[in-house]
């Protein structure tokens, strides 16, 4: 019952391991835009909490967080760019209690960083609750500082909803478009049981405008791009990107273990020398960990391979525990009794806040596995610190770790809501020594991959290509269509190669189908460094994106997204599909409005099928590398999308190229006559019947797409000579 979501590092488990070597390495992004244009001019716009420039208060009040240790990181990264030349981060002006700092206007934080406090209607501090107020106020101090600058800010980036409402009224006065990044939601608030807070719809609403107004959205995680935003009206994926935060992980790597630490665990064990399963989070019903006692104590062969360690929160009584602690607490211990799991089982009562290095080392120095199976896990920093200090993960699909295994390769995703998955994946890893291995070295590139330096390079140039706002080629004469992972990506040098060719390529509109979703693709595309495509069919075809005129951002094909929705029953195939033998649902998000993907073999295809036709629901099946199955709505598939954007581009058949590698580009590469089939294709393309006009290229991966099309043009110069 496992998912095998991630495919870079599951080595000998897939069936092409080309796989492994598509995401080997996290290559430096580079830089985009030449060097010598003006250099950027960024204005952050921050209105909470207690802003300064070193020694911040962190918790001094509920709004000084985690969002300005963000900015001032980002700042700070940004600072190193030669092509930054001023970043100012203007905040509100306000007196009283929390010191004098707070009301001093100008406050210079290094070379190229300032903080600006201007003065709004009310002087005093004010939770975001009560930011609306302020806003308009604020605006004019706003407006009339910046035209009191040499030159006006390239760009706005606003932090939290009422800054976006202050950056809106900017650009509609001044024209500086801006950028927005929310740090949390108030729909996830809402749908966390916080819909009492009365300041919450005004939020919200801020937020649907922040959404509908900038000119790009920055998220952290894919699930925060995918899912938390998807909730929003004014929603376009396309518009979102994701750029993972750096993260301070120095002092978990290679960390010592310590024999106080050490001895508060030991305490519990019979035999404190066997590999620990370690998990490490407050014991709230999110974390789930009762779902990791159950799966130990169902598992005797993982009792006999480990203990169970769970560093779960401090605690001086449990009856005092707040919230849903207590009772979390107390399922936890019942279900060590209802085991009898004593001597296996370490449950320290306390632990200092230095100590989680010390109990990361504690599971490493005895070949251990971190596992964190919360039913939701929003970003997942334990995962990165778990990762720098040696340990190789098993964690919950839903949320952040999807990027961080996918990225690093660290570890294992599991369905959180099943032991057995849960068990299972944590023995997997306990037996096999070189996946063990070869997941420790993945996380040892967390620090690498969770970098302020990587995301302030590729942040700077997503801003500077949006100032240049070059826009993308005007009317193709060709369009090319690769499929990703495995064909475009795969081979690095392939791609270096594909890059150079593709620069020469003028009239020549470049796009991917894939079966990953938009994020998910611009993921591995930015992280391979591949050219920007032109369009992206996602999702087996279900979703198409187009380059926006800026020439960075994307906007989803509503008319291709009203084509495909036609007839299509999404809940009741879901239901009709709900545990069906062989059948095992991906992560998710995975899960798309009209895509829904699972892992089965080929006869779980043909179950699925068969099971559809029973009832008479239309849907397309398709089954790829053996264990991908999507499930799909009949008119959409890599095939019928790329006639849509064929069409749109106003090409002839004959204008068009593919190349794909494996099951889900059948149907695209049999659709349309310039098909190209790379050398390492998998699922037998090659003998398809179907397929035998496709030319099999000599080369793999993207070499072989550029091979393909080459052949095409050669056969289509010969066609006109002898016409
Ligand atoms: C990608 C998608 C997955 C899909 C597979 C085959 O890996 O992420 O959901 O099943 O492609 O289309
Ligand atoms: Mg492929």
């Amino acid at each position: 019952m496992m998912l095998w979501r991630n495919r870079k590092y599951a080595g000998g488990d897939l069936s092409d391991s080309d796989h492994d070597l598509s995401i080997s390495r996290v290559s430096q992004p580079r830089r985009r835009t030449n060097c010598k244009s003006k250099p950027l001019f960024i204005l952050h716009l921050a209105l909470q909490g207690c802003l300064r420039g070193s020694n911040v208060a962190y918790g001094i009040t509920a709004d000084t967080g985690g969002h300005i240790r963000y900015l001032l990181d980002l700042a700070a990264a940004c600072a190193r760019d030669p092509e930054v030349g001023r970043i100012v981060l203007a905040t509100r002006r306000f007196r009283g209690a929390f010191g004098p700092d707070y009301a001093v206007p100008h406050e210079r934080v290094g070379g190229k960083v300032e903080i600006v406090r201007l003065a709004s209607a009310s002087p005093d501090y004010l939770p975001k609750e009560d930011m609306a107020g302020q806003v308009e106020s604020y605006t004019g101090a706003l407006v009339e500082w910046i035209a009191a600058q040499e030159t006006p800010p390239d760009l706005i980036h606003a932090h939290y909803a009422d800054a976006a409402s202050v950056a809106g009224r900017v650009r509609d006065r001044l024209g500086i478009p801006f950028v927005f990044t929310a740090h949390s939601l108030g729909r996830v608030k809402a749908a966390m049981g916080m819909a009492a807070c009365p300041s919450l719809p005004r939020r919200i609403a801020a937020e649907e405008g922040a959404l509908r107004r900038a000119s790009l959205v920055i998220a952290s995680s894919r699930d925060e791009a995918e899912v938390q935003y998807a909730g929003y009206t004014a929603y376009d994926p396309g518009r979102v990107r994701v750029l993972p935060p750096g993260s301070d992980l120095a002092r978990f790597s290679g960390a010592p273990t310590s024999p106080r630490v050490d001895a508060s665990i030991n305490r519990f064990l019979a035999d404190p020398h066997k590999p620990a399963l370690l998990a490490l989070a407050r014991p709230v019903a999110r974390k789930n960990l009762v779902a990791l006692v159950r799966a130990y104590g169902e598992s005797p062969t993982l009792q006999a391979r480990a203990n169970l360690v769970l560093a779960a929160g401090t605690r001086a009584d449990i009856d005092d525990l707040d919230g849903d602690m207590a009772a979390t607490m107390r399922e936890i211990l019942v279900a060590i009794d209802r085991y009898d799991l004593y001597g296996r089982v370490a449950y320290p009562k306390t632990h200092e806040p230095g100590d989680a290095p010390a109990i990361y080392a504690y599971a490493r120095e005895r070949g251990g596995v971190f596992v964190n199976p919360a039913l939701n896990e929003p970003f997942g920093l334990t995962l990165l610190e778990a990762s720098s200090a040696g340990l190789p993960l098993v964690a919950t699909d839903s949320g952040g770790p999807n990027d961080i295994v996918e990225t690093c390769g660290n570890g294992i995703l599991v369905d959180p809501r099943s032991p057995s998955a849960i068990a299972a994946a944590c023995l997997r890893l306990l037996t096999e020594p070189a996946f063990y291995a070869a997941c420790v070295a993945g996380g040892a590139r967390a620090a690498a991959c969770y970098d302020w330096g990587r995301h302030a390079t590729l942040y700077g140039g997503l801003l500077r290509d949006l100032r240049a706002s070059v826009p993308p080629p005007g009317r193709p004469r060709q369009l090319l269509i690769c499929d990703i992972d495995n064909t475009l990506v795969g081979c690095e040098a392939g791609l270096r190669a594909f890059r150079r060719w593709r620069s020469r390529q003028a009239g020549l509109a470049f796009g991917v189908a894939t079966g990953r979703s938009f994020h998910s693709a611009m993921a591995i595309l930015e992280q391979q460094d591949s050219p920007r495509p032109q369009v992206i069919i996602g999702s087996v075809g279900s979703e198409i994106y187009h380059l926006d005129a800026n020439g960075v951002t994307y906007t989803a094909d509503a008319a291709w997204q009203a084509e495909v929705g036609r007839g299509w029953e999404r809940s009741a195939i879901t239901d009709l599909l709900a545990g069906l033998d062989g059948l095992v649902p991906q992560s998710p998000l995975e899960q798309r409005a009209y895509k829904l993907s699972y892992f089965g073999d080929g006869r779980a295809a043909a179950k699925v099928r068969a099971r559809l036709d029973s009832v008479g629901l239309a849907a397309s099946v398709i089954h790829s590398h053996g264990r991908y199955l999507d499930v799909l709505p009949v008119g959409a598939s890599k095939g019928t999308a790329v006639d849509h954007v064929r069409s749109l581009y106003g090409l002839h058949d004959r204008d068009v190229f593919v190349a794909g590698d494996s099951g889900n580009d059948i149907e695209m590469l049999r659709a349309r006559r310039q098909s190209i089939i790379v050398a390492n294709f998998s699922d037998d393309l090659a003998s398809l019947s179907g397929l035998a006009h496709s030319y099999v290229a000599r080369a793999s991966h993207a070499r072989g797409v550029i091979e393909g099309v080459a052949h095409f043009r050669r056969s289509a110069a010969l066609v006109d000579h002898a016409g």
